[in-house]
C-alpha cells in the first residue's frame, strides 16, 4: 500500500532550507562599500578590472562585461550578423534566454533533443537539423560542464557555422583540458544571483576574435563609439558618435566589485560545491529509486546544479510528489528545465509540439535540482539526504 505524505518524517521546527543562498562574504561587502564611497557607481574602472581579470582567469583574448547572460547571447548573435529568417541550432533543454535571444532577430530557434543519457544537446542530432539557413550552433553547458564540443566544433567547421556557447552554468569549468570561455567563437556567462559566480545580475562574453569583441562592446552601450563609458572622466570627451543601433547592456562598477571578489574566491567556491556534490552522490547512489548525475571523465564540473533523477519504475510517487514531500520537510528544490518545446511560445509561434523530443521530456519529468551552494552546512545537507532516504524507504515499490 502506498504510504501517505503525512507518514513521512518531518522536522517542523527546522527553518526552511532554501534552494539557493548566494555566497557573499566580507570581501564582497567591503568591495561594494569602496565603490559606493568612490563616487563612481556605473561602468568604470572596476568593470575594466573585472573584464581583464576574467579574461586572464579563463585565458581568453577578450572579455566584455554585460548586464546579463541574456544580453550576452543577444550581442553574440548580433556579432555574427544573425538576420531575420536565419536559423540557430540549440537544445530544447534550456532556459528561456537561449531561445529568446534567437527570436529577438526574428530568426528561428531550431530545437534539438538531448542524448538518451544526458541533459546536454546530442551532437549526433545536429547534422539532421542543419539547413541552408543555419548560421550557428548554440550548445548549452547544462549544470556546469560542456556539451560534446569536439563533435560540435567538427560539424561547425565542416558546415561553416559559428559556435556560440551558453555557459551560464559553467564557470569555472574545463573540457578536455581547455577552459570554458576559450573554445567556441563566442562564450556567454551568467552572473545571476544563483550562479557559481554572482554579481546579483550580470554576464560576461569571451572571444578570441577582435572584430566580434569590438562590435559587442559598442553594441553593449547604445552603439556609441569606443569607450563611451569614459565620457565623464578626465580621460574622456563629451563628444560621441552613435555608430549603430545598440542596447543598454553595460555592467556597473558596483556589480563588478562583487564579481572581482567572487572571482578571487572562485576556485575555493568550486571545490566546496564539488565536495557537496560528491557527498550527495555517495549517500544517494545506493538507492535504486534515484539516479545520481554521471560526470564524463574529460570535464571539470563547475557544479552549478546537482540534478537528481527519480526512477519512476521503482518509486511509487512522481517527481512532482517528491518535490512536495521535500517541501514538507522544509527543503527547497528547483527543476531545470521545462524544455522549450513544451512552452506556449514555442508551440504557437514556432510550431513545436509535445512528444517531439522524447529524451528531453523524459529527463524533465524525472529531474529535481537539490540545494548546492558553498554556504550549505553539513547539517543542512544531512537534512536533505535524510529526507530523500525517508522518501526512498516509504515509497519504494
Ligand atoms: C542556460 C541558461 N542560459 C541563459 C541564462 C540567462 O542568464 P541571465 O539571467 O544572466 O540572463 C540562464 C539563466 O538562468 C540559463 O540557465
Amino acid at each position: 500500500m502506498a504510504a501517505t505524505a503525512a507518514s513521512a518524517t518531518t522536522l517542523p521546527d527546522a527553518p526552511f532550507l532554501p534552494f539557493h543562498r548566494a555566497s557573499i562574504g566580507p570581501e564582497e561587502v567591503s568591495a561594494v562599500v569602496e565603490v559606493l564611497q568612490s563616487g563612481w557607481l556605473t561602468t568604470g574602472p572596476r568593470v575594466k578590472q573585472f573584464e581583464s581579470a576574467f579574461a586572464t582567469h579563463v585565458g581568453a583574448a577578450h572579455a566584455i562585461a554585460v548586464s546579463s547572460c541574456t544580453a550576452a547571447l543577444h550581442l553574440a548573435l548580433a556579432a555574427i550578423g544573425l538576420e531575420e529568417g536565419d536559423e540557430v541550432i540549440l537544445p530544447t533543454m534550456t532556459f528561456a534566454a537561449t531561445g529568446e535571444a534567437v527570436l529577438y532577430f526574428r530568426a528561428r530557434p531550431v530545437l534539438v533533443d538531448c542524448a538518451a543519457d544526458s541533459f546536454h544537446l546530442d551532437p549526433n542530432r545536429i547534422e539532421d537539423a542543419i539547413t541552408p539557413r543555419t548560421r550557428a550552433i548554440l550548445p548549452v553547458h547544462y549544470s556546469g560542464y560542456a556539451s560534446g564540443m569536439d563533435a560540435i566544433l567538427e560539424i561547425a567547421s565542416r558546415r561553416n557555422l559559428k559556435v556560440i556557447e551558453d555557459a551560464a552554468h559553467s564557470f569555472p569549468s574545463q573540457y578536455r583540458g581547455k577552459t570554458i570561455g576559450t573554445i567556441g567563437d563566442i562564450t556567454c556567462f551568467s552572473f545571476y544571483a544563483t550562479k557559481t559566480l554572482t554579481t546579483g545580475e550580470g554576464g560576461m562574453i569571451t572571444t578570441e576574435n577582435p572584430d566580434y569583441a569590438g562590435r559587442m562592446r559598442i553594441l553593449s552601450l547604445h552603439g556609441i563609439s569606443r569607450d563611451a563609458w569614459k565620457r565623464y572622466t578626465s580621460e574622456g570627451s563629451w563628444r560621441y558618435d552613435i555608430e549603430s543601433l545598440g542596447y543598454k547592456y553595460n555592467l556597473t562598477d558596483l556589480q563588478a566589485a562583487i564579481g572581482l571578489a567572487q572571482l578571487a574566491r572562485s576556485e575555493s567556491l568550486r571545490v566546496q560545491r564539488a565536495a557537496l556534490a560528491a557527498r550527495y552522490t555517495c549517500e544517494l547512489s545506493s538507492f535504486d529509486v534515484f539516479v545520481t548525475p554521471v560526470v564524463p571523465d574529460d570535464v571539470q564540473h563547475a557544479w552549478h546544479l546537482y540534478v537528481l533523477q527519480v526512477n519512476e519504475e521503482t518509486l511509487q510517487i512522481s517527481r512532482d510528489r517528491v518535490i512536495e514531500e521535500l517541501k514538507q520537510h522544509g527543503i527547497g528544490t528547483s527543476v531545470h528545465f521545462i524544455p522549450l518545446h513544451l512552452h506556449p511560445l514555442y508551440q504557437n509561434h514556432c510550431g513545436y509540439r509535445r512528444g517531439q523530443f522524447p529524451n528531453a521530456e523524459r529527463h524533465f519529468a524525472s529531474a529535481i535540482s537539490l540545494p548546492l551552494y558553498p554556504g550549505l552546512t553539513s547539517e543542512e545537507q544531512a537534512r536533505v539526504i535524510q529526507a530523500l532516504h525517508d522518501i526512498a524507504r516509504l515509497y519504494r515499490r
